[in-house]
């Protein structure tokens, strides 16, 4: 398949080949995903075959605004409105229940489907989406082409990040290109992703509100909108036999490069200096820190992470950093990692994700 690559010219043409059942590889704020019309259980499950992604970790439904939450869901709890209000457009994705086809729905389906792709289940979103899950995850990107796009197509687009499963998500149309090309139907050109990491996930059908991944939305200016808000305990700690994270994809190994990672924990001098004891002179050891470290380590490749204290610039250029590791083709990564305040959070734990937890604390 030739991969068509648009600019941000196209968005119609991006938008009729969602319509017509194929795979648009869109920006967001945050990572590119890929996406597909989130009504058409056949376009859905190419996405799955496109990344190799395992058939039971559901994918997230894109909508241009808010009003468009009750197409798809029910029940849905003041807590959202009010998180929809503050941060969408944004990087935040909420969990929310899937709702049911009205009698008068199930009633026009027996007259026979609506269009090519219309499925006749009980609830309105396929179960290939949710994996058969009464939920759904769904979010508004604060990008302006990506929400056009959909505004475009008029139907919700599933998309999950745009990476080959287990791989770093993709930020920019190069990543996109390398993980996709030949794979997808086209991939629309809207330069690099601001956020860098992907978006916030929070249960609002649980009470307390539960955070399954920290991402672009902090967790603090959640509990400013929300008070109480908990932590899935899959965001920290790697899950024990026959434990089950809430958000599926938190259980497998993800965001890894070839190479195997190690993170060093603490202040940021001390792990740069413990990093700097333990390279090896005959291996080929990468090393990903902060700027301020950045020549601690000449003969060995490196990648900026940002300054020290700066979280937004760390999560912007982790999953850049990730793939550039494999382009040098390191034997070994070592990684400093930040603390856990604002976007500090989701940068550990893709860090933690992409090591398998395999962390040294200084
Ligand atoms: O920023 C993002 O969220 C990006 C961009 C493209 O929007 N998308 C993204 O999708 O990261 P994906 O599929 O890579 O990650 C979505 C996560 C998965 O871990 C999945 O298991 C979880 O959301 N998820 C989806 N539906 C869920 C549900 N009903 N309940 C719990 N977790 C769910
Ligand atoms: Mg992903």
């Amino acid at each position: 398949m030739k991969t068509e690559l648009l600019t941000p010219n196209e968005i119609s043409r991006a938008a009729e080949i969602i319509k017509s059942g194929g795979l648009v590889g869109i920006p967001t704020e945050t990572v590119y995903g890929l996406g597909a019309n989130g009504l058409d259980p056949v376009a859905v499950r190419s996405i799955f075959q496109a990344k190799g992604r395992p058939q039971d970790n559901p994918l997230i439904l894109h909508i241009p605004d808010p009003s468009w939450l009750e197409r798809c869901c029910e029940d849905i709890p003041e807590a959202a409105w009010r998180l929809a209000e503050r941060f969408w457009p944004g990087p935040l994705t909420m969990i929310l229940k899937c709702r049911r086809r009205t009698p008068e729905e199930l009633e026009a389906l027996k007259k026979g489907p609506i269009c090519s792709c219309t499925h006749t289940g009980p609830r309105i979103i396929p179960d290939v989406v949710t994996a058969g899950l009464d939920t759904v995850g769904m979010r508004c990107p604060a990008h302006d082409l990506c929400r056009a796009v959909i505004q475009a197509a008029g139907v919700p687009v599933a998309a999950p990040s745009g990476n080959t499963s287990g791989r770093p998500s993709p930020t920019s149309v190069g990543d996109m290109l390398e993980d996709m090309d030949g794979k997808i139907d086209a991939i629309l050109d809207g330069g690099d992703c601001q956020v860098g990491v992907e978006s916030t996930i929070i249960d609002v059908t649980a009470v307390p509100p539960r955070l399954l991944r920290p991402g672009g939305i902090p967790l603090e200016e959640l509990r400013d909108v929300l008070g109480k808000v908990e932590l899935d305990p899959a965001i920290l700690r790697p899950m024990g036999e026959g434990e089950q994270p809430r958000a599926p994809g938190m259980k497998y190994r993800h965001y890894a490069p070839k190479a195997p990672v190690i993170v060093v924990k603490g202040s940021p001098a001390r792990s740069a200096a413990y990093i700097l004891e333990h390279l090896s002179p005959t291996y080929w050891d990468g090393v990903i820190c902060f700027d301020e470290f950045a020549d601690w380590y000449p003969g060995h490749p490196v990648e900026r992470l940002g300054g020290a204290l700066d979280h937004w610039e760390n999560a912007r250029r982790l999953f850049h950093a990730l793939r550039a590791m494999d382009e040098a083709g390191v034997k070994r990564i070592w990684a400093q990692s930040p603390d856990t305040a604002g976007l500090g959070l989701a940068v550990v734990n893709r860090l933690d994700k992409a090591a398998g937890f395999h962390i040294v604390e200084v």
